[in-house]
């Protein structure tokens, strides 16, 4: 399929014109950032996982009447969807503390919280997306209160559905990140999923042992990213062909 115009390059993604107006195709790079990109590295094969990944579960969610952008996957790294108007802000749910919760609230990692916690960064790559209150998100006119009754409605059914996927696997959902993205449908504007999930946006780990199979690999030098993305892809039944053995199903 023909794509049209680069419109942005991000840290881990590509963005181009999709074939018809109001779509976009979406590349996965191989490239790899943590800490507001001081650390960086190119790691093979990440692109392909995330792609199929981010699939995987946006037509999941889609099946179960959570509204996404995803369209339809177009090959290995490239996928089409919904061109949205994103809400600047980084929906967090956390089922456990870890990383910034744990640092700002000194709640030991792994701990479990009393019920599903949601956050809210500004999505700001130069102030390295602060935490903001909903005071902030309603002063400063980047959502408006029903926005932010449907905002936590998608990000609590987002995090139960991948929960219960993760739980199957062998998989604890630790926390994840969305971003949110508003579809224009005739006079009537509407709220979906938008931008990737997947090992880089999510913690995940293994309930037994407590592995890693997250962007954390690559944050705290615990090994291989890929290996650790291909385990969940593989636990999941959709490993990529020709990128290891033929998928199991963990009971
Ligand atoms: N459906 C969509 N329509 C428009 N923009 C989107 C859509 N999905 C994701 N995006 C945006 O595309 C970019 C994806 O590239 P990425 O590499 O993740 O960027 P960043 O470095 O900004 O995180 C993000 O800025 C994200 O907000
Ligand atoms: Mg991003």
């Amino acid at each position: 399929m023909a794509r049209g115009k680069k419109i942005y390059e991000g840290k881990a993604k590509i963005l181009f014109e999709g074939p018809e107006p109001g779509t976009i195709v979406q590349y996965f790079k191989d490239d790899a950032t943590a800490f507001n990109a001081e650390k960086q590295d190119v790691i093979d094969g990440k692109g392909a996982l995330n792609n199929r990944l981010s699939e995987y579960f946006m037509i999941g969610l889609n099946h179960i009447g959570v509204p996404t952008h995803f369209l339809k996957r177009l090959n290995m790294r490239e996928q089409l969807v919904r061109s949205c108007e994103i809400i600047p802000l980084e929906v967090i749910v956390r089922n456990y503390a870890a990383g910034s919760m744990s640092k700002r609230l000194g709640i030991e990692e792994g701990t479990q919280l009393p019920r599903p916690i949601v956050e809210y960064c500004y999505k700001d790559d130069s102030l390295g997306d602060p935490l903001v209150s909903e005071e902030h998100i309603a002063a400063f006119g980047w959502a408006s209160q029903q926005d932010m009754d449907d905002i936590l409605g998608l990000a609590l059914r987002v995090n139960d559905y991948m929960s219960g996927v993760m739980y199957g696997v062998g998989i604890k959902l630790v926390d994840f990140k969305i971003e949110i993205g508003r579809v224009y449908e005739g006079d009537f504007q509407r709220l979906v999923v938008a931008d990737e999930i997947s090992p880089d946006s999510c913690r995940l780990w293994d309930l037994e042992t407590g592995q890693k199979l997250d962007k954390d690999v690559f944050r705290r030098d615990l090994g291989s990213l890929t290996d650790a993305y291909a385990e969940v892809a593989r636990r999941l039944g959709v490993m990529p062909k020709g990128t290891g053995p033929k998928p199991t199903l963990v009971n």
